[in-house]
């Protein structure tokens, strides 16, 4: 088969590389994929949202199926797209896509099907919103409604800083027309838990859980940024709560959708966080999250694009999914001064006996050469038995992958260990 992969980060590296390895695949072309996945696919200077030139060169090469990975395309129709030229696809629709979209729709759906989620109010107008702050209680989260490259939320600890985020965003327009509209809501404590699963909109299969590490420094310090590193399987995620989570929130909002009519196939990713009052989404996203990719697909057993193909056929209930009982740690490695600005065109290289998958997110090449052209460069994933041999063993191949101002976080996987003791 011929595969396409629209997108060209980390996220898309490691998508590639597991399907790679089913013997359906003959060819994969990734739209646009970056220096590093060139090493894997035939990479063509198409841009992820440019769907209109996606669909021209899948029907040009014949591709059997597609895999839309990042937001905006999906978001912007791609599936429907491609569908609409008798392409197959793994990825929601663009119905179905609102679930990321747009904070205020996904935050309405949880309210009117019951699924646990912090308490909140949507603002259309600046003046309702400041008013609301007058005494709302603080800390408080403020949210753009749309796609805003992951930084539309402030966490606001004073109120001053809630009334500075509001005008941001509906006065200033610092995340354009997607911060027009708004969602305030109630800031929630507890562990953070990523899970992704698969769902053709009949069956949800979990994927094995995963925790993210957001802010750009050791501790939890530092800006945010698009994610410093992952592991496999979050410790805080236990059976019963896994069980909960299945029963109040991912059974019923695939149900909701289907009760909206709109259907979602593809990954649907559960942003949780295990408050004292019980699991409550934070967030959704209709696709695979950077970098919970990087970690769980290594621990993916069996072949992905079948997976994938059922969850477009509606067949998933018949298909095995199974991942392995060990874990996994990926390390991101970034260009110094990250999220902020960083100098980019140093050369990486890679040591012959690294023990590691690298997924490249950030690289272009130049010749022969690999050269960094991001903020976040690529990811070292390793596995193991068990966390602290999957971590151990990251790091000791981090110190495999040389480019010139390189920096990444220390402490991956550092408060997962703790937890576990
Ligand atoms: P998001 O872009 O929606 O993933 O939000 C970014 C981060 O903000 C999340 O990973 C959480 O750490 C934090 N966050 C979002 N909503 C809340 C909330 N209601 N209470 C506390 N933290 C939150
Ligand atoms: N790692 C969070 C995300 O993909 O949105």
């Amino acid at each position: 088969m011929k595969i396409l992969v629209v997108g060209g980060g980390g996220r898309e590296h490691a998508i590639i590389k597991k399907v790679k390895e089913s013997p359906l695949v003959e060819e994969i072309y990734a739209l646009p994929g970056n220096g590093g996945i060139a090493a894997d696919a035939v990479c063509v200077n198409i841009g992820a949202k440019d769907i209109d030139g996606i669909v021209k060169f899948a029907l040009e090469n014949k591709i059997d199926y597609a895999i839309v990975a990042p937001d905006d395309p999906l978001v912007l129709g791609a599936v429907d797209a491609l569908n609409e030229v008798g392409i197959p696809c793994f990825g929601p629709k663009a119905n179905a896509a609102i679930i990321e979209g747009s904070k205020i729709f996904s935050k309405n759906l949880m309210k009117k099907y019951g699924i646990p989620t912090a308490a909140y109010e949507v603002f259309t107008e600046i003046d309702a919103a400041l008013e609301y702050l007058n005494d709302a209680p603080i800390p408080t989260v403020i949210k753009a409604d749309g796609l805003a490259l992951g930084k539309g939320v402030v966490i606001a600890m004073t109120r001053e800083e809630a009334i500075d985020a509001v005008r941001s965003m509906m006065q200033d327009k610092a995340f354009g027309e997607s911060g027009s509209r708004i969602v305030i809501e109630e800031f929630l404590t507890g562990p953070e838990v990523s899970v992704l699963s698969f769902t053709d909109g009949k069956t949800v299969v979990p994927m094995v859980s995963s925790m993210d590490h957001k802010r750009a420094l050791d501790n939890d310090c530092g800006l945010n940024t698009g994610g410093m590193g992952t592991i496999a399987p979050n410790p805080y995620y236990t059976d019963a709560i896994a069980k909960e989570c299945m029963e109040k929130i991912f059974v019923p909002t695939i149900n909701a959708m289907n009760a909206e009519g709109r259907t979602f196939k593809g990954c649907l990713y559960f942003g949780l966080m295990l408050t004292p009052d019980g699991p409550k989404v934070i967030e959704y996203n209709c696709r695979f999250g950077d970098p919970e990719t990087q970690v769980v697909l290594p621990l993916l057993n069996g072949d992905l694009l079948k997976i994938m193909m059922a969850c477009t056929n509606g067949t998933l209930a018949d298909t095995s999914v199974e991942f392995s009982d060990g874990a996994a740690c990926c390390v991101v490695m970034a260009s110094s001064g990250y999220p902020g600005k960083y100098q980019s065109g140093y050369q990486i290289t890679v040591d012959n006996d690294i023990e590691a998958e690298v997924y490249v997110a950030g690289a272009k090449l130049d010749g022969e050469k690999l050269l960094t052209a991001g903020g976040r460069v690529l990811g070292v994933t390793a596995t193991g038995k068990d966390l602290a041999a999957a971590i151990n063993k990251a790091y000791a191949n981090v110190g495999k992958v040389n480019f010139e101002n390189a920096f990444y976080r220390n402490d991956i996987g550092a408060k997962a260990l703790k937890a576990l003791k």
